[in-house]
């Protein structure tokens, strides 16, 4: 991600609604005294000339190893400067004399990674002489909090700085400064006021809940004995399952229920369906004072945007520290503390799930995805001797006929334009990772790598992806594909020249580094298939039972070798299984090789007769980042399928399980170089295929 401040500021689109400007405006007048000459926006420029940019780049990577930094510094931001004002207070430790902010039971549940992204980013400044021991945890912390709210997809705003660290810290200053779930408009506004904060302005910080996680607890007086009758019917009755009474309290579920990990104005639709998680967030829309502020926001994003950063800005400037008031913190979070909110991020389980009846895919098959995140937070010189025979059995997969410069004539820029789309894709809808590959894994193993699995039913042909193991392929790989070659075509040089099969692929190589993992170059020039029905598929795909005897004849079918079968596998390092897929190892009599700690958080989030839709994680550790965890998850007995499970419990597969968990390199080398085999499974040329131009039909 590069930092954005070129990016052109936003303009206000023709405000259509009066009543929003001129409350606006009539809002914005009421605390002149606000505007704080004490910050500036270039503060740093003779200090710490790039410490936006280092900042920007330490946030960046805290984010793609640990999505959950975003809601959790822009919390964190929050909870501070309400509290003694932005001094980033909140994080110093309790000691032996002193219980801190963050010791306060209303801060207990903010997340350790917002402490943890101003902490790398604190040190990545100081690792700059320049700017050693120049710029505030305070300041860090909020420009870290724009950053955040950018790489969420919100608005960028210019930050102001200049602010100085708090010198104290106490859990009794938390006492009435910070709203609770059940606060009612009066309660959220005084508060806000308190501050210098009007009600618009806390009705736009509220759209803060665009993102981020709430625990079961926090709205569980909204759901048992009587469900709220403010609240959705739907989420209710989905809330109830997600949520059930004596859940496991460290369950929580999303906090926009519709884009849960885009910054946008949906909190605001939430709340006028009825959507709103907290008491205080569905009040704002049941009260009619500021339900016409709801409304606003819910119908002009552009709005929205504009005045959620100027009350940001505004929450900036509370009560900032200069002069014998603060100083600059070298460490924003001492050792004590680091360790203490280190031990408090247990394992945890978040629950993710979206509202199926609202999705608007607008490609079939799209499977709804309630998911559960589960998250919980070996032998070299074997691993190189046993590739090197294998990478020598299958010679004569060398295929010529894919090349890696296939449309350098033709469509030169195929690959960064598919790029493009598929990373469009992919922030608006993160389950395209898995997603994709799952599909190309999918098309390869029947009939080739030729996109036959896009291909839809007719009344004379059902194809293959009506067959019942691909009905559990998410919608979003399809609709990945259907964009990029929409986007291809969309240049008149590349119209037609390029094959949906050859998009997949690419599109396949794409999401595998959007995750984290390995680049490779991909080869290209396949056709695109010319049939497709659910009678092949069958026999071609292994199940979620497979032993590891059935495992290698189905790759081996295709060329693919046991230690390719073993490599690929790695691909469950990222995506979403349905309970059903393993409740044959839960229920009766646990499956002993599986981790009983695993075993036990599954069966609570899987009950018998659990929703079909709700499925959990296949890498329940690190389960967005394309790593080679899922190795080591199977040393620990946490691979969620039998088929998972058996390559380690197999003692002729374990020391490839071994040598992959051990080692990340050699992973990604194995990995991509099976990627590239399996790319090159039954390739149509000539009047074997053609282009197609709709991907889902033949021509
Ligand atoms: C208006 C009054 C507000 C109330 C009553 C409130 C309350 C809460 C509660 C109870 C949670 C869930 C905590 C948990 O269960 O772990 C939460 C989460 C969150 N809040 Fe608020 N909040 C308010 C305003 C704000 C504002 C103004 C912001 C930021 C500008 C904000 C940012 C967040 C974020 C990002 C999360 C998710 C944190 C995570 O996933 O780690 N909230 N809030
Ligand atoms: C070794 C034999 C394999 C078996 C038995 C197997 C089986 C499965 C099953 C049952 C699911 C869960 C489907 C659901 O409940 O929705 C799944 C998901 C997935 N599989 Fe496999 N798989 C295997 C190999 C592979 C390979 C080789 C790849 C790719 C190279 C792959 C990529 C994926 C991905 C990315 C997902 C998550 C999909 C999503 O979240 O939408 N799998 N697999």
């Amino acid at each position: 991600m590069s930092h954005p401040t070129q990016k052109k500021k936003k303009q206000m689109s023709h405000p259509n609604l009066l009543l929003l400007a001129a409350a606006a405006v009539l809002l914005l007048c009421q605390f002149p005294h606000l505007a704080n000459a004490r910050l500036s926006q270039n503060y740093y420029a003779n200090i710490c000339p790039n410490v936006e940019t280092i900042v920007w780049d330490a946030v960046a990577a805290k984010v793609k190893q640990t999505p959950v930094t975003i809601a959790a510094t822009l919390r964190l931001f929050f909870h501070d400067c309400m509290v003694e004002g932005c001094d980033a207070s909140v994080m110093i430790a309790s000691t032996p004399n002193n219980k801190a902010e963050k010791d306060h039971p209303i801060n207990l549940s903010l997340a350790g990674d917002g402490f943890d992204t101003v902490i790398k980013a604190k040190a990545a400044v100081d690792a700059v002489p320049q700017c050693w021991n120049k710029v505030s945890c305070a300041d860090i912390l909020a420009i870290a909090t724009r950053d955040v709210i950018k790489m969420a997809g919100g608005p960028w705003y210019d930050v102001e700085l200049g602010r100085l660290d708090g010198l104290r810290s106490t859990a009794a200053s938390v006492n009435g400064r910070l709203p609770g779930p059940d606060s009612n408009l009066d309660q959220l506004t005084s508060l806000f006021a308190a501050n210098g904060l009007s009600q618009f302005d806390m009705v736009a910080l509220s759209g803060a809940h665009t993102v981020g996680l709430v625990h079961c607890s926090q709205f569980a007086n909204r759901l048992y004995n009587r469900v709220d009758p403010t609240m959705n019917p739907n989420l209710a009755s989905q809330l109830l399952r997600l949520c059930p009474k004596n859940v496991d309290p460290d369950v929580a579920v999303v906090l926009d229920p519709f884009t849960p990990n885009q910054f946008d104005n949906q909190y605001f639709k939430n709340l006028q369906k009825g959507a709103g998680l907290l008491t205080s967030d569905q009040v704002l829309y049941t009260d009619n004072r500021s339900r016409r502020i709801v409304n606003a926001l819910a119908q002009n994003a552009t709005s929205f945007d504009k005045y959620f950063t100027s009350a940001m800005k505004k929450l900036g400037r509370v009560g900032v520290k200069t002069g014998s008031n603060g100083n600059i913190r070298h460490d924003c979070a001492p050792l004590a503390n680091l360790s203490h909110f280190l031990s408090r991020q247990k394992p945890h389980m978040t629950l993710v799930f979206f509202l199926s009846e609202y999705r608007s895919m607008a490609v079939p098959p799209s499977r709804s995805i309630p998911s559960i995140f589960l998250m919980a937070r070996s032998s070299l010189l074997l691993l190189a001797a046993a590739a090197v025979l294998l990478l020598c059995q299958f010679p004569h997969l060398a295929n010529a006929r894919l090349r890696r410069n296939y449309y350098a004539n033709i469509c030169p820029n195929v690959e960064t334009i598919v790029w493009d789309a598929v990373a469009a894709k992919v922030k608006q809808t993160p389950v395209t990772i898995a997603a994709t590959l799952r599909l190309f894994f999918h098309d390869c193993m029947v009939e080739g790598c030729d996109a036959s699995v896009m291909i839809a039913s007719t009344p004379n042909n059902k194809a293959e992806k009506d067959h019942p193991i691909n009905l559990s392929l998410a919608g979003d790989g399809f609709d990945t594909v259907i964009k990029a070659k929409a986007a291809v075509d969309a240049v008149p040089e590349c119209w037609n020249k390029v094959s949906c099969a050859d998009i997949l692929a690419i599109a396949t190589r794409d999401v595998i580094k959007m995750a984290g993992g390995p680049w490779y170059d991909v080869e290209l020039g396949r056709l695109d298939g010319l049939r497709s029905t659910a009678a092949s598929v069958n026999g071609r795909l292994p199940g979620p039972d497979s032993n590891l005897d059935q495992l290698t004849s189905l790759f081996a079918a295709n060329g693919l070798s046991q230690f390719d079968m073993v490599a690929l596998s790695g691909a469950h390092t990222v995506g979403l299984v349905h309970c059903s897929q393993f409740a044959n190892r839960l229920y009766n009599r646990v499956d002993p090789t599986m981790n009983p700690n695993l075993a036990s958080q599954l069966l609570r989030l899987c009950p018998k007769n659990v929703d079909p839709d709700i499925a959990v994680v296949l890498d329940p550790f690190t389960p967005n980042q394309f790593d080679n965890q899922y190795f080591k998850n199977l040393q620990k007995g946490a691979g969620l399928l039998t088929s998972d499970q058996v390559l380690y419990t197999d003692n002729r597969s374990r020391r490839i399980v071994n040598a992959l968990a051990q080692n990340a390199t050699s992973f990604d080398k194995y990995f991509t170089y099976a990627m590239t085999k399996l790319g090159r499974v039954g390739v149509k040329t000539g009047s074997d295929g053609n282009i197609r131009r709709d991907c889902a039909f033949f021509n």
